[in-house]
Order: C-alpha cells, then structure tokens, then sequence
C-alpha cells in the first residue's frame, strides 16, 4: 500500500505555522540560499529533469513552461501565481496558503529569479479574505527579513510581490481570463496564440502556474531532482496533494506520490461514510467525468486516470455513496457551468443553458422520453466547439453518469418524480424553479 508523504502539508499543524519565523524553524527558506547561488538556467533545468508537472489541471511540465519563454529584451517578464481555486470540489490551494504561505512565497521568489522576474503576482479568489490577509503578513514578514524588495540576501536581486484578489468568477482561474482580470478587464478568456509565455501580462512575457506547482519548486531545489523523481511515477513524478471529500468518514487533505489508488486514500480516510457503499466518485473536479468503483485501483497519476476516461485535474476526490441521485448532482454542476459561462462563444452560452433547463425539467418530475437523447445531443454541439476549457469540462460529470447510470435517468422520466430521499444524502440541495 502506499503510504502517505507529507511534505507541502508537512507543517500545517505546527503552532502558527504561517509565521517566517515557524517556517524557518522547519528549513523555511533554505532552498532559496540555495537557488540564490545557482545559475538561473540550472534551476530551471533543475525543475525540467524533477517532471514537475502542473498541479492546476492540465498538468503541463513545469519547466518547460518556464523554458518557453523568450530571451531577455531587457523589458519586464512576469510570473503570476494562479491561487483562484474555484473549480467545485477542489480545496487545496486555500489551506495552503493558509497554513503556511512562506512555503508559497519561497517558491514565488526561485521561480521569479529562475525566470528572471522582477514582480511577480498572486491572483487569489477574492472571498477567502481570511488568505488574503495571511499573504499580506507573510509578504510583510518576507520584506522585513530582506527576503522581497531590493538586494534579496545581498543577492542583488530584486523582486515585488502584488498579492491581488479576483471578484469571483470561474473564468477568472483560467490563465488567460486571469490576466485580462489582472489588467483591470472583464474576465474573458483571450485567443491563443500567442501564449502567455511570449505575451501574458501587460503582452510581455509571463509565467502562469498554480499555488501547488510554485509550493513544490522549494523541496525540488533543496532536494534534487534525482529525488522528486523517485516518488510518484515514470510520467507523474513527486508527491500531490488529494483533497477527498463528500460521503467519506475523514474528508480532508491527504498528501501522497502520484499514483495511489482511490482505494488506498479511502481506506486512509476511514473509508465511505459506515453502513453506505460508494456509488460514484469525481477523480478531479466536476469538470472531469466520473469513476464508479470499477475504478477504485486505478492509479491516480496523469496517464493512468486518461487511460481509464477521465482526467486528474486538481485531483479533487468527491466521494457520492448510493443515497445520493445522480441526475441531481449533476443538474447541481450544471447549475454551476452555465451560472459561470463567461458569455464569450455561444457553444457554451447557450449550451449550458439549454443542459440546465432540461436537467432542472428532468429532476423536478417533468422529464419528456425524448430528454434522454436531448441530453446525449447538446454536449456535442459544445465538447470541441468551446472558445477554452471551461466549455469542454462542463458536460463531462452529465456524459459520464449517462454511461454509468442511463436508467436513473429514464426512472425519473418514468415515474414524473425523483426516487431518491435527498435526506439522507445531505448533500445538494433542491433548486426552485
Ligand atoms: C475554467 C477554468 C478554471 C481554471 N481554474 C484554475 C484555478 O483556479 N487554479 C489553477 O491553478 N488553474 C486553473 N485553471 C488552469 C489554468 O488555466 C492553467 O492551466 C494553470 O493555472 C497553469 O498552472 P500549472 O501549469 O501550474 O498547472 C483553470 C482552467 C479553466 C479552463
Ligand atoms: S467556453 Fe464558456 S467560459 Fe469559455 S469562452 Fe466560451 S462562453 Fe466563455
């Protein structure tokens, strides 16, 4: 069995974890002593030959990421620190930067100097107030040390960091639609190309990459990258961090090398809630299709969860036992995408519109025969067609349950009504019509 591995996690429970000085108590910033003597490139290829694949969703490496980006001009070059976290499901970002925010900064400062950015920012999801104010000490505390502002250690150095809160909107995590919200836009998705890499901020170049991704780059210098690569596996290397929740006796953060099963996190949480069985489970958010528990020994690294038709995501594990109705959770996230559709393209507009409605007509008794079809049709028209992700993702939990579940569909159909006693559930509530 493969046993947990804390190291992002490690110091959440220490007393006032979130202070410089807890956090260099516990070897808090040594990895940038280190970097700070390194050639730029050399973290770079550092962080190249660890594998460290993105922890935002797409699980792009990471440094390639940075590799892409084009050869100093002379002007300025951005990194910005993707902390929106909005995805339903996924929650592991927010305690992150809660419970120790210097882990977060130290890998903002590497990277910046890896890079060779001079301000760097960090968009957070505006409703965590309680985050926000948490970085403004840790940057606070940063510059006071000389870790951040001119001369960092007597490096010569210099980097600023901007800590800026979004306003609340999915959109606003995807990496595009981030920046223009950045610059003082209307959150939208831009076309690409160009890439962020080659015109991101401002149209200079930039970095974008998720809290866990930047968190991971302190324990990769400190460490090598000989040893991240012998935790996880081949092509998903290091530790992640698993964020199991729902109908699970102790949902909470469990952090281990990619490539534990479903049903090994399970039985490190205590298993399904007592006297219930699992029915489905989200492997990465709601955006990915759902696993049933035919898939509990697939492996939860990258490929493998592709190969078996979903998607790791934010390795967000929603855990749904039999009380729960299948056509409710997902007419719930339907509710969500089409709330959260930026507008932009009419695939997704329209789509998740359409898909609410006849989720909604479905779940409240008045389901027609040919719903069933209309429900197989619509994602077509909005899988491949969508201006960015958030449209490919939004069908995703409804296809997969049709394949799963077709008959609890046609039973609601059927009967005009909903089968299930939703109080014993106590998750998703009803929506008015
Ligand atoms: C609708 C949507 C929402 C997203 N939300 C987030 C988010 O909250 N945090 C995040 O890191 N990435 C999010 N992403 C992915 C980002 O676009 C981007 O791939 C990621 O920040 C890159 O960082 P990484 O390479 O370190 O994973 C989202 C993508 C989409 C399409
Ligand atoms: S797919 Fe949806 S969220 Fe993305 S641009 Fe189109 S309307 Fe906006």
């Amino acid at each position: 069995m493969t046993a947990l591995m804390p190291l992002l996690t490690s110091r959440w429970g220490n007393p006032e974890s979130w202070t410089l000085k807890a956090y260099e108590a516990t070897g808090g910033y040594e990895a940038l002593a280190a970097a700070l003597k390194m050639e730029p490139a050399a973290i770079i290829d550092t962080v190249k030959d660890s594998g460290l694949r993105g922890r935002g969703g797409a699980g792009f490496p990471t440094g390639v990421k940075w590799s892409f980006l084009p050869p100093p001009d002379g002007g300025p070059r951005y990194l910005v620190v993707n902390a929106d976290e909005s995805e339903p499901g996924t929650c592991k970002d927010i305690p992150l930067m809660m419970a120790d925010p210097h882990s977060l900064l130290e890998g903002v400062i590497i990277t910046s100097f890896a890079i060779g950015c001079h301000h760097a920012f960090i968009y957070l999801r505006g409703e965590v107030v309680h985050v926000y104010r948490r970085l403004l000490n840790a940057v606070r505390e940063a510059k006071q040390a000389g870790l951040l502002g001119n001369n960092i250690k007597g490096s010569g150095f210099d980097l600023e960091v901007t800590v800026h809160t979004g306003a609340g909107a999915y959109i606003c995590g995807e990496e595009t639609a981030l920046l223009d919200s950045l610059e003082g836009r209307r959150g939208q998705p831009r076309l690409k190309p160009p890439f962020p890499a080659v015109a991101g901020l401002y149209a200079r170049p930039t970095v974008v990459n998720n809290v866990e991704s930047i968190a991971s780059v302190p324990w990769i210098v400190k460490n090598g990258a000989d040893w991240w690569k012998s935790i996880g596996t081949e092509k998903s290397t290091g530790v992640a961090i698993y964020s199991l929740s729902g109908h699970v006796e102790r949902p909470g953060q469990y952090e281990a090398p990619l490539g534990i099963t479903m049903r090994e996190l399970l039985e490190l949480a205590g298993g399904v809630r007592q006297g219930h069985q699992l029915k489905f489970w989200m492997p990465g958010g709601s955006s990915t299709p759902m696993f049933t528990p035919e898939q509990l020994d697939v492996p939860l690294d990258y490929d493998s969860v592709a190969a078996a038709g979903s998607m790791l995501g934010t390795r967000a594990l929603q855990c749904f036992d039999e009380t729960v109705c299948v056509v409710r959770a997902v007419s719930r996230w339907m509710d969500f995408y089409a709330h959260e559709s930026c507008g932009k393209c009419t695939p997704c507009r329209e789509g998740t519109f359409w898909l609410r409605s006849v989720l909604r007509r479905i779940e409240a008794g008045g389901g027609r025969p040919e719903d069933m079809q209309i429900l197989q049709d619509i994602p077509k028209s909005i899988v491949g067609r969508a201006f960015c992700p958030l449209g490919d993702g939004a069908p995703s939990a409804l296809t997969s349950s049709l394949k799963f579940f077709p008959e609890e569909y046609a039973r609601h159909i059927e009967l005009g009504a909903c089968p299930f006693d939703h109080a014993a559930s106590y998750l998703f509530e009803a929506v008015t019509l």
